[in-house]
């Protein structure tokens, strides 16, 4: 029997219509356009503004358009992962809500928090259930809306992030397509760096955490920045070297969207030029789990069958890691 793979067939998504600019920012913090175009490379954002809207009513868009782009009906998905690190809620899973509003009601579902390798982890996770056998149809639904945990106060952090959400379809093939191979990795000390403080057991949500912003998203952005930089490429160049890739066989580089530096570095440690290199950190910058996804949705139509593309991330947690796939269809 020839080898089941896990390929990616289809990709959605929903993105807020409202813009932050850095001219807005920059009315809000001591901030320019100039400096957050220099060191981060974005020029604007999307937020989710209106009233009484979550992660799930981006993510549940983001699978809809999914469904509707694959000629997917609801009851032939088998399961549904949502990475994300803004749930509605702390309880329940955001993945049992985007399911429930999406009319997934054969499937069951689960959050996956890994932060900016949430999308990347889904995908490893999914591809196991693909490879056995036992699913045909799994959803990948990357969703965040970043907006509810960053201080627009905090010039640091406010305008590296945005909101939105990617879902993608992944199925079974006996071509030669699909994720070949992944190497994942974590290290929990990184937390220090990057974190919230407040709302979870550790420390529970009070009136003093409030006082003190302490539900709001912490990072030390140097130590941040070294690790992403190294991590990321490290593992990219690893997996490359483990399947004897060079430069010139990869088609795409899909690299997290934090920072225009930390792409440009992974890039040139792999020898890749920046013309295969997906990069749309300019118009939606950081939404965490769901950038590669979107880098996905946004270059769909350049993308060929067989293509080699090579997924790197680097988030919260420590978490980081790169996926080897060969993609499985032509869009037009
Ligand atoms: O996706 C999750 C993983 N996250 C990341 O990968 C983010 C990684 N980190 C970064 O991208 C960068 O560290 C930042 C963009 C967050 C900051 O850039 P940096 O080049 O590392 O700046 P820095 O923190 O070293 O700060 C340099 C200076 C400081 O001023 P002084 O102390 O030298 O006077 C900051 O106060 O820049 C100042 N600064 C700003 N100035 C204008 C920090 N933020 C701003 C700002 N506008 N928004």
């Amino acid at each position: 029997m020839a080898n089941i793979r896990a390929a990616i067939t289809g990709v959605g998504a929903y993105l807020p219509e409202y813009r932050l600019t850095n001219e807005e920012i920059s009315k809000m913090v001591d901030t320019s356009d100039e400096w957050i175009m220099q060191r981060i490379g974005i020029k604007e954002r999307r937020i989710l503004k209106e009233e009484g809207k979550a992660t799930s009513d981006m993510g549940a868009r983001a699978v809809e358009n999914l469904l509707e782009k694959t000629g997917t009906s609801p009851e032939e998905v088998d399961m549904l992962i949502c990475a994300t690190i803004t749930p509605d809620m702390n309880l329940p899973a955001t993945a049992n809500i985007i399911a429930h509003k999406t009319n997934i009601h054969n499937a069951w579902s689960f959050d996956l928090n890994a932060a900016c390798s949430g999308f990347i982890f889904s995908l490893s996770t999914a591809t196991q259930f693909i490879e056995s056998g036992r699913y045909k149809k799994v959803v990948i639904v990357a969703a965040e809306k970043m907006s509810s945990i960053i201080n627009y106060e905090d010039r640091t952090t406010c305008p590296l992030f945005g909101d939105g959400a990617a879902a993608v379809l992944v199925e079974p093939s006996t071509e030669d397509v699909g994720v070949i191979d992944y190497i994942n990795r974590v290290d929990g000390l990184g937390r220090h760096h990057l974190h919230i403080k407040a709302g979870g057991s550790l420390k529970p949500a009070s009136e003093e955490t409030v006082k003190n912003k302490e539900h709001y998203l912490y990072q030390e952005g140097q130590a941040v920045f070294k690790a992403a930089v190294s991590s990321m490429a490290d593992v990219a160049a690893e997996i490359m070297e483990k399947h004897n890739i060079s430069s010139e066989d990869v088609a795409w580089l899909v690299p997290h969207q934090a920072n225009m530096r930390i792409i440009e570095a992974t890039a040139r440690r792999m020898g890749i030029s920046k013309k295969q290199v997906m990069i749309n950190i300019r118009k939606y910058g950081n939404t965490t789990a769901a950038t590669i996804p979107l880098c996905l949705w946004d270059y769909e139509k350049q993308l060929k069958k067989g293509d080699n593309i090579i997924l790197a991330a680097f988030g919260a947690g420590f978490t980081w890691g790169s996926t080897y796939l060969k993609w499985a269809y032509d869009s037009e």
